[in-house]
């Protein structure tokens, strides 16, 4: 009989990462890649010491409740865990761990790709190409936002935004921030702090949000704040989609109030709210923030790592719960 742990893995990983699980755990992987239902989370965990979801598997109270007790560890494979009940698992005894850290630098990437796209206005421009419906150059087509020099707002300054705010450093773009609270001056790169979210709202030409999703955040984007945000204003949003009221976005950027948003993530993903599939100054992405094959790799020995240290009977070192 093995005496490695049996870790149930919900979804496909890379192979780099399935190797590693071969080669120190007994994993039940998922060849397919199907999307698991509560009941087989539950199954799939029964006599395993670990579980290794991924921020589509909802491991919610009732699921918890009912893991087998064998489980002693739950390591998922993303950053966010609002998908995992934390207190549910903690009062189960169960250790939580997330990934941070290294989707970050892609993560600011897709985020600066949003701002640029919805700026520039890159959809509108690709469809003209594509459907050869792109006429003469002309001076007055196709006039976006200009991003050098422009203020931008970064709501939640945590690692992503502060990465974000170093790539708006090379676009000379005047970044301002607000966050629980202010960070030291050397993690700013000279961002202007706001204790007040509308004062930041305010100044923001293009807001982009990077707040955990927590009751606190949850739809923090909303009629009235929009309504805060400098005319012409553009929206980003690389965080999760339920910080954003979708029927005050999408009215906004029905009216003109916004000129243009750029989302990688959305309430209900994949089924997002359909009213943007048809706005053309939304530069649509389909949560791909994490998705280079360097940070899945590394998204998988991070979740890795805490698995190893966790049944090294060590401190697992992104312990969330
Ligand atoms: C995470 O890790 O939470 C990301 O959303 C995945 O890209």
């Amino acid at each position: 009989m093995s005496s490695k742990p049996v870790v149930f893995v919900t979804r496909t990983l890379p192979d780099a990462v399935e190797d590693r699980l071969r080669a120190n755990y007994e994993p039940r992987l998922n060849s397919d890649d199907h999307l698991p239902d509560a009941n087989q989370l539950v199954e799939g965990c029964r006599g395993a010491a670990a579980l290794l979801p991924c921020p589509t598997d909802k491991v919610t109270a009732d699921v918890i409740a009912r893991l087998d007790d064998s489980v002693k560890v739950i390591a998922t494979f993303s950053v966010g865990y609002e998908h995992i009940d934390i207190n549910a698992a903690q009062e189960r005894g169960i250790v939580v761990t997330n990934t941070p850290d290294v989707l970050t630098d892609a993560t600011a990437d897709i985020a600066m790709l949003l701002l640029l796209g919805a700026a520039r206005r890159a959809y509108e421009g690709e469809c003209m190409v594509r459907k050869a419906t792109w006429g003469a150059w002309a001076p007055t087509a196709m006039r976006g936002v200009h991003v050098t020099g422009n203020r931008l707002g970064i709501l939640g300054m945590g690692r992503i935004g502060q990465a974000l705010a170093r790539r708006a450093a090379g676009f000379e773009m005047e970044v301002h921030y607000h966050n629980r609270s202010k960070l030291d001056p050397v993690l700013e790169h000279g961002a202007i702090f706001h204790a007040d979210l509308d004062s930041m709202l305010a100044v923001s030409d293009v807001l982009s949000i990077h707040c955990p999703s927590t009751p606190d955040t949850l739809k923090i984007l909303n009629a009235e704040t929009i309504a805060k945000l400098p005319d012409g204003a553009i929206v980003v949003n690389t965080a999760r989609g339920n910080v954003v009221d979708d029927e005050a976005l999408i009215s906004a950027l029905t009216s003109g109030k916004l000129f243009a948003a750029g989302l990688d993530v959305y309430d209900g993903e994949p089924n997002i709210h359909p009213g943007y599939r048809d706005l053309t100054n939304a530069f649509l992405l389909p949560h791909l923030g994490s998705a280079t094959m360097a940070t899945r790799d590394a998204m998988g020995f991070r979740a890795l790592d805490n698995l190893d240290a966790f049944f090294a009977g060590q401190e697992p070192s992104d312990r969330v719960a």
